[in-house]
């Protein structure tokens, strides 16, 4: 099948790559000549594991090519998915003017029958004004060209993206037109071959299922958030509560960690996008609201335990933080709960050497020529001359330190943990102090 994709990003590039392994002539289109230049030279703009391979793969095949020429983009895939970002607006709520822009570019340049996919997470309502958008471009050069406007919300996680879009759980379509909803089932057959994955719904409920499934997610994270400060105060174990209620089959063992707070590009804006649909229609979503509250709040649950230690002004002070990216196997900072961190710290009067396996380009990017903030080449070399260790993401070569090493090398023998990476009685029996989430604060 011809399918173009508008917007190569963590979505788009990773959907055009998979849709292209399993056959399909793709080209991807994005408006970021720097982005297409790199995928043109054969780099990967993004850091996403195993991606390069399905690229390298599917542009040697000839199956997979990259564009800014939006007039071939829209000629070239009777299914066009909409895949650019819906940053927050001031007020929270989604900014579709890139989607509605790329909605346009295929109005206006369209002279056959199109399926246009809306794969960004877009709020109800979206498609209509899709469909509108095109139809006004089309109204304009007095054209009829059909169309149909679908909903097919990505549920990847970045970090492991390409596993999530070759083996999804599940696919979600709303349509109503009998010949998307064709197109759309040929499309997704390759995934969907040991059992039927694809749930076929209306737009409306297809827009709001995305939501819903991120919005449930964070609420999980946010519950066990709360429930960690209760058990710390209580001297409870939340990493004992975990076990304890995930294995529950009604409520499971997934998203149930507790931690520093959630952050990247999808659940902070989700969750604010949909109490702000939700503020439109006059329907208070107490809930969520909470759910945010409850998260910037644990941002800031490392830097309190620090100053606990420390005292409130940590002029003078340097910490070695390990992690950036807001989660494991991504370079994604957006939202991070390390640029909370860092601006915390930073505003106290500290200085900081951090590092991170694959964020700190991004990290540079960010902080520009911040002079508090030092970057450092190994997890070790971070922890030179520090006076403690804050770890805010769990990347998996933390997992295992050696201890002895951090004990020599830090001021204070201590180990801010936002992930709750160790085992307590293990980091005191080396000789530190440990302070991590919703677990008794270990002296040593
Ligand atoms: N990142 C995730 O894990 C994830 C998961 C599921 C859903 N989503 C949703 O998917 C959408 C995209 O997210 P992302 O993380 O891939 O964003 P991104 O910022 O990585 O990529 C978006 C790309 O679109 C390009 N673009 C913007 N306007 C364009 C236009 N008119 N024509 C062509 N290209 C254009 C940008 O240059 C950018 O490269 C968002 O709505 C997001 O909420 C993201």
């Amino acid at each position: 099948m011809k399918v173009s994709v508008v917007g190569t990003g963590y979505v788009g590039l990773v959907t055009g790559a998979c849709l292209a392994e399993m056959g399909n002539d793709v080209l991807c289109l994005d408006v970021d000549p720097n982005k297409i230049r790199i995928l043109e030279e054969g780099g990967i703009p993004i850091h996403e594991p195993g991606l390069d391979k399905v690229v390298e793969r599917n542009v040697k095949a000839g199956r997979l090519s990259f564009t800014t020429d939006i007039a071939r983009a829209v000629a070239h895939g009777t299914i066009q998915f909409i895949a650019v970002g819906t940053p927050p607006d001031e007020d929270g709520s989604a900014d579709l003017q890139y989607v509605l822009a790329a909605a346009r570019n295929i109005g206006r340049l369209m002279t056959d029958y199109k399926v246009i996919v809306d794969k960004s997470t877009v709020p109800v309502g979206t498609a209509d004004k899709v469909r509108a958008a095109v139809a006004d471009e089309l109204a304009k050069r007095g054209s009829d060209v059909q169309y149909a406007v679908v909903s097919n919300p990505e549920f990847l996680k970045e970090g492991a993206a390409v596993d999530d879009f070759m083996r999804p759980d599940r696919i979600v379509v709303g349509a109503d037109d009998e010949q998307a909803i064709l197109l759309m089932r040929a499309l997704y057959a390759p995934f969907n071959r040991n059992h039927e994955r694809l749930i076929v719904m209306d737009v409306r409920s297809a827009e709001l299922t995305k939501y819903a499934a991120n919005a449930m997610l964070a609420t999980r994270i946010s519950f066990m958030n709360e429930l960690a400060l209760l058990a710390e105060k209580m001297g409870a174990d939340i990493e004992q509560v975990r076990l304890g209620i995930g294995s529950d089959q009604r409520i499971g063992t997934h998203f149930l960690y507790a931690g520093c707070g959630y952050g990247g590009s999808c659940f902070p804006k989700d969750v604010k996008a949909l109490i702000k649909t939700a503020n439109g229609e006059d329907q208070e979503l107490l809930v969520l609201k909470a759910v945010e509250d409850a998260n910037e709040r644990q941002k800031t649950v490392l830097v309190n335990k620090v100053v606990k230690r420390f005292g409130a002004d940590l002029t003078g002070k340097h910490f070695a933080v390990w992690g950036l990216a807001f989660k494991p196997n991504t370079d994604d900072m957006r939202e991070a709960t390390s640029r909370v961190v860092l601006a915390e710290l930073f505003e106290r009067g500290a200085t900081v050497t951090a590092y991170d396996p694959v964020a700190m380009a991004e990290a540079k990017r960010i902080f520009g020529d911040e002079p508090r903030l030092k970057y450092a080449d190994s997890p070790n070399a971070a922890l030179q001359g520090a006076d403690a260790l804050i770890i805010v993401t769990e990347w998996k070569e933390f997992r295992s330190p050696d201890f002895e090493k951090i004990k020599s090398s830090l001021k204070t023998a201590v180990i801010f943990d936002g992930r709750n990476l160790y085992e307590p009685a293990l980091v005191k029996q080396a000789g530190l102090s440990y302070e991590s989430i919703g677990r008794a604060s270990i002296q040593a």
